[in-house]
């Protein structure tokens, strides 16, 4: 059915202005003042709200067999989440282990997707070993419209690659026109800190940020910027936690690396004294890598700021406090990694970025949504408002104030990270392609809606 938004305050990455939008077709199809509603057609007042353009999450684990278990939340309960908290597009990271085919790992993955989404969705494709038979899997992989990879230079024995490994990706990439996302830890320093750590006794969960320094990510950054500017690769570091990072990432830059940056919303506003927690309460705060010490957290909004950082993303790994990250009692090693926050990056990132100063409207669209559109080649269908782009569209109030709370969220898991924290302003509605999901913060859409988005190769220049 057609669509009309009425009166409200359109913000793009470059752009704010007040004007009707009109819907069809899946599309936006006009934008001006004053524009007639036929008839049957919804009718939205967006009057002192503000419209943005549905916001894209680039780096969620949905699926994710991991560290003994399973992430908690399917397609139904990630995309609802998604959808409430303004995010239109997940992009996943499609994660085999290494004696996993591929291809029916990626066709698996899929599978979890397909017929559950309410939003719409893509992937990256986890390259977890590489042999004779990767580049024609990869080759078919892309050519369904998966155009990114994903390594892990982290997990030593799991999902981790050797450089032999990383070479071969960065040079297929480069010659398929692809970017390759990257976990950067360096493997092998983690594993022996976290040997030391614990035959010293050290077994809580306040040992984990130790057992992953700073240093440890940033050689890992150095390491594929490295292999990067040998293979001519573009590269993308995900989940960057701290300043030596930036750093890393700038020096690349100034080389000539075709390097991009994304952190991700815990660090931005959590620190390492969450993890430090008393009562093995600190688990909830385990990811990799880990929480840091306060002042990267100025780094990080200072970089975001000046177009350092390229996206926020969430790196959404469920799992729940009672049963799963229990199992790392007695050896933080144990602790599955992961921080839940699909449903609350954009509400986060507006409350604590726009709301305090430290980034403007336009800033914070970019950040999360159109910069990652136009890096996984989405752009302009996805990540802005214009004609002739997909009707995914956030209608905001900024006047709203609320609190967090795991009882009333839509994740799948026992827990907020982020439990009463004051939130600024509301996803009051929105759509998918002209479909309104999300009504009074509520979800009123189809299940099944979602669409897998597939890309063309983009980096190839
Ligand atoms: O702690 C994290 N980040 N868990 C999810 C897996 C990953 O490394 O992205
Ligand atoms: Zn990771
Ligand atoms: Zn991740």
């Amino acid at each position: 059915m057609p669509l009309l938004i009425r009166n409200g305050e359109i913000v793009t990455a470059d752009s704010r202005y007040r004007a009707d939008l009109w819907c069809e077709d899946e599309t936006i199809t006009r934008i001006g003042p004053g524009l007639a509603a036929p008839p049957g057609a919804d009718v939205i007042d967006a009057t002192g709200k503000l419209v943005f353009p549905g916001f894209i999450d680039p780096h969620v684990h949905i699926y994710l067999p991991f560290m003994g278990t399973f992430a908690k939340d399917t397609y139904e309960t990630a995309s609802r989440a998604a959808l409430v908290g303004g995010t239109t597009t997940l992009i996943e990271m499609v994660c085999p282990s290494r004696s996993d085919d591929p291809l029916e790992a990626y066709e698996l993955w899929k599978s979890q997707a397909a017929g559950r989404s309410a939003c719409d969705y893509a992937f990256h494709m986890g390259v977890t070993r590489f042999n004779d038979m990767t580049p024609q899997l990869l080759e078919r992989i892309v050519a369904d419209g998966t155009a990114s990879f994903k390594v892990f230079l982290a997990y030593k024995g799991a999902f981790g690659i050797n450089d032999n490994e990383l070479f071969q990706t960065l040079a297929l990439a480069r010659r398929l026109g692809v970017i390759v996302t990257a976990h950067c830890e360096n493997a092998e320093l983690v594993w022996q800190l976290q040997q030391r750590l614990l035959s010293e006794g050290r077994t809580g969960p306040e040992w984990h940020e130790p057992s992953r320094p700073t240093s440890v990510e940033a050689e890992g950054v150095q390491h594929l910027a490295t292999f990067a500017q040998a293979t001519g690769a573009h590269v993308y570091v995900v989940h960057t936690s701290c300043s030596e990072v930036l750093a890393a990432a700038q020096q690349a830059r100034g080389r000539g690396v075709r390097i991009w940056v994304e952190t991700v919303i815990p660090y931005l506003i959590l620190d390492r004294s969450y993890a430090e927690r008393r009562d093995f309460e600190g688990a909830k705060y385990v990811m990799s890598p880990p929480l840091r010490e306060k002042s990267h957290q100025h780094a990080l909004w200072n970089a975001l700021a000046a177009g350092e950082i390229d996206t926020v993303a969430t790196d959404h790994a469920p799992f729940d406090f009672h049963q799963q990250k229990e199992m790392g009692r007695g050896d933080f090693t144990q602790i599955p990694n992961g921080i839940p926050s699909v449903e609350n990056r954009v509400q986060l990132l507006y409350s604590y970025g726009v709301f305090t100063g430290k980034i403007d409207l336009h800033r914070f669209v970019d950040v999360a949504a159109t910069k990652a559109a136009k890096l996984f080649g989405l752009f302009p269908k996805k990540g802005t408002i214009q004609p002739g782009a997909d009707a995914d569209l956030v209608i905001f109030d900024p006047a709203h104030e609320s609190r967090i709370a795991a009882a009333t969220q839509q994740m799948n898991v026992d827990y907020s990270a982020f439990e009463g924290w004051p939130i600024a302003g509301q996803v009051d509605t929105v759509t998918v392609r002209g479909r309104i999901q999300v009504q009074d913060g509520k979800f009123v859409g189809q299940q099944d809606y979602g669409r897998m988005l597939r890309r063309e190769p983009t980096h190839g220049a």
